[in-house]
């Protein structure tokens, strides 16, 4: 998905044998999906490379879907897939979960949409105070429109320009964060001095330069960035578990320094949660790692599989709000659709015994994965948390950025993907992505997607 420079560091197999194994699964996937190059041939002439957004790009095309039931999706050629991409981190309801359903249908009944508030929305709200534990709740339709708010409040609270941003974390896709997503390792300076790269043209420079980065895990780093700018510093924005180059937890104590260097430095800090928010926790990351952050911005999964997101704010935060300060917009914000389906995923489906459920199945995968790793002496390891989870194909554990793009074996990863693909297991592909699991995962589901992940590493090592 994202163009890094991951090439790996040689993982110790036999290149040849990847690349042929590479090619000959290129030509099963080339088989199975027929009508999807049809469709991609069609759609390539109305839609730049064929898709609706440029994450869902696939070379040689994409595998266009129809129908979602539960754990398992289909494409237009009829294969049947065990649905681990979940639409990017969304459904961990499952498709076409009939609470979900039930929900929506009886809002559409009422009209679909209002532009202003409705009883639903007060009740997310109440929700998401509850779990993640800040006072006050704003309504968005996305991702992106999460993060360019928080840190227009974050500016707005503060008076000052500049953000600081993690190495290697994607936050959207607004000026702001399009910074250091996935840089040339040998443009971004070294951690204690690191030089912010754009991420994709149609930046001005001047709204670049007003981002800084940081790499993840590192205090002495940020240490030494915030001496140099710290006064400067509007707002910090970090993923508290790093989820968009594979799985990267935070080290013990370093969500605590990063919040206890924030504050003295009078700098807001977001934890983007948009990844982990509904996955990881019942209360997201915040919850489970107990550090209070000024804002925290939410999307993906915490909307039934609805668009739509949210920001939560300290007090002092709302304030600028409340007064119209900061101008927080929007015409679907609230969207009584979105909401009831929100309502229904927060209240009904992702309640804390569904977390429990799916913390061990993911303990289960995890597990099934690493007994295949150990057995072939394949060079990586698993790692994840909640519904979230993955395996990473470096013979090193990785802590940042830095580490993903010198250790992380693109060729073997994209391997990976295919056997998946062509074994029935919808995943996303790349090289930084992981699994989501979902509230309709079975015991057989987990089951097939270790047989495909043994196929792939009885081939490379054989
Ligand atoms: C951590 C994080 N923040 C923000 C976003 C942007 O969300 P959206 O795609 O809904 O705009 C993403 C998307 O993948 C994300 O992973």
């Amino acid at each position: 998905m994202f163009e890094s420079n991951t090439g790996g560091s040689g993982s110790g197999l036999d290149p040849k044998r990847i690349a042929s194994l590479t090619e000959s699964q290129q030509e099963i996937y080339r088989n199975r999906t027929g009508a999807s190059a049809a469709e991609y041939q069609r759609a390539v002439k109305v839609m730049p490379g064929g898709v609706p957004s440029s994450f869902q790009m696939m070379d040689p095309w994409p595998v266009y879907l129809t129908e979602g039931k539960g754990s398992q999706v289909w494409d237009v050629d009829g294969n049947q897939y065990t649905d681990f991409h979940a639409g990017f981190g969304v459904m961990v309801i499952g498709h076409a979960n009939p609470m979900i359903g039930e929900a929506v249908k009886a809002r559409i009944d009422q009209s679909t949409h209002f532009a202003a508030p409705t009883n639903d929305s007060i009740v997310v709200a109440e929700e998401l105070k509850r779990r993640f534990g800040l006072p006050h709740w704003r309504f968005i339709n996305s991702g992106t429109e999460a993060t360019m708010d928080a840190v227009h409040l974050a500016r707005g609270a503060t008076g000052r320009d500049m953000i600081l941003k993690v190495e290697g974390s994607y936050h959207g896709h607004h000026d702001a964060v399009m910074v250091s997503v996935a840089p040339p390792l040998d443009q971004i300076g070294t951690r204690e001095n690191p030089i912010a790269v754009p991420y994709g043209e149609g930046t001005p420079r001047a709204l670049t330069d007003l981002t800084h980065t940081v790499p993840f895990n590192n205090i002495d780093a940020l240490k030494a960035v915030l001496g140099k700018i710290g006064d400067q510093v509007a707002g910090m924005i970090i993923e508290p578990a790093m989820m968009n180059i594979n799985i990267i937890p935070p080290k013990d104590g370093y969500l605590e320094a990063v919040r206890e260097l924030t504050a003295q430095y009078g700098i807001k800090l977001i934890f983007d949660e948009v990844k982990t928010g509904a996955t990881m926790s019942h209360g997201g990351a915040t919850g489970y790692y107990g550090v209070t952050p000024d804002m925290i911005t939410l999307a993906k999964a915490t909307c039934g599989g609805y668009p739509g997101g949210s920001i939560g704010m300290s007090d002092e935060v709302a304030q600028l709000v409340e007064d119209d300060r900061v101008k927080q917009y929007g015409t679907f914000n609230g969207n009584p659709l979105v909401m009831a389906a929100a309502e229904a995923a927060l209240t009904k489906v992702l309640t804390e015994e569904a977390y429990v459920e799916l913390n061990e199945k993911n303990e289960y995968l995890k597990g099934r994965c690493q007994e295949i790793i150990d057995k072939y002496g394949l060079p990586a390891y698993t790692e994840g948390i909640g519904a979230k989870g993955c395996v990473i194909f470096s013979p090193e554990r990785i802590y940042e950025y830095r580490d993903y793009a010198e250790y992380v074996d693109a060729e073997l990863s994209t391997l990976g993907w295919l056997y998946h693909m062509n074994h029935g297991i919808f995943m996303t592909p790349g090289v930084e992505e992981e699994w989501t699991l979902s509230v309709a995962h079975s015991q057989a589901d987990l089951d097939n997607y270790a047989g495909a992940f043994e196929a792939f590493a009885q081939d490379v090592t054989a």
